[in-house]
């Protein structure tokens, strides 16, 4: 998930950076202009958008988060994992015989609780520290023997072989992935023929994202190089990285933590419309599940 700001870098503000919302001088004539524009009396800004251009961008600002410990931001954290976890359970179904990679595991969290579901659970992580965090908790951890946590980035994915995993998860974490299609060539590549490819991300035209959160002049991005695809944007890559199987279901996401508690209120009233009334932008996340080859004609069709 999107994570709080650890705090800005000194580089320049990149050009993708959020725009935080200025406001008109008090002198200055009032002109017309677009929504998204417009700035709006509030004084809570957003987040503080850290500028990001490459990799070690990445890294570095995930390391600072990794020592904070890395709390969950966006509400009760075991309600949450418990809620993803169903979702990776129906949508992806792990099996005893599985081996399971998750990529950009962060603090391990969700691998360390689906450890004693699969056979083998490797967690990868661009961040040296988020890998720390996760092999700590391991060290506490009583079932843990067939896990292991590795520095990697997810768009070459260099310490695993060929066709050698059963499931990929990724979970928060593809929307601060810079080359998407490197990272879903890497999972094509990384998993068996019958494979299982499941993901959880914010999604591009939330209405959040695309309109509120404009109108009132509030920042979304953590990072800069942040970048969120719709249902249509996701479900293209896989089709070009091979994945012809694929399904999904809306996520309720909503990132309390980036702000304020009206806004979620509101949001929170707006998930529940959207799911009674299936309409999808009203939802913040994509829950969706591709299969490398053949997709198992049993898999259920409903998990709104
Ligand atoms: C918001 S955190 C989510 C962590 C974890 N999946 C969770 O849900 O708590 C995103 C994680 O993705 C990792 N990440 C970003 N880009 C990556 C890449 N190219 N390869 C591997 N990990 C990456 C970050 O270091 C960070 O730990």
């Amino acid at each position: 998930m999107p994570t709080r700001s650890p705090g800005n870098s000194a580089k320049p503000p990149a050009r993708t950076a959020v725009c935080m919302g200025t406001g008109r001088q008090n002198n200055a004539p009032r002109q017309r202009s677009s929504a998204a524009e417009r700035p709006f009396p509030w004084p809570f800004r957003g987040v503080a958008t850290t500028p990001s251009y490459d990799t070690t961008d990445i890294r570095s600002f995930f390391d600072r988060c990794a020592a904070t410990g890395s709390p969950e931001q966006h509400g009760h954290a075991r309600r949450l994992l418990e809620y993803r976890l169903t979702l990776v359970r129906s949508l992806a179904r792990p099996r005893p015989t599985d081996v399971l990679l998750d990529l950009g595991c962060g603090n391990g969290h969700h691998l360390l609780a689906l450890g004693p579901e699969v056979a083998r659970g490797i967690g990868i992580d661009v961040s040296p520290g988020m890998i720390e965090l996760a092999r700590a908790r391991l060290r506490s951890s009583p079932l843990s023997g067939n896990l292991s946590f590795e520095v990697d980035n997810a768009e070459q994915l260099t310490g695993v072989a060929d066709q050698s995993v059963d499931l990929v998860i990724c979970i928060g974490a593809f929307e601060h992935m810079l080359d998407k299609r490197s990272v879903l060539a890497s999972i094509h590549r990384v998993l068996k023929c019958g494979g299982r490819f499941f993901c959880l991300t914010p999604r591009a035209d939330y209405v959040w994202y695309r309109s509120i959160a404009p109108l009132l002049g509030i920042a979304t991005k953590h990072l800069s190089s942040d970048h969120m695809l719709t249902h249509d944007e996701f479900f293209a890559l896989l089709d070009e990285a091979g994945f012809r199987h694929s399904r999904s279901v809306p996520w309720t996401f909503i990132p309390k933590g980036d702000m304020p508690a009206t806004a979620a209120l509101l949001l929170t009233v707006l998930d529940a419309i959207g799911r009674h009334a299936r309409l999808d932008c009203l939802r913040g996340g994509l829950s969706l599940c591709a299969w490398k080859g053949a997709k198992p004609t049993s898999q259920r069709e409903d998990h709104r």
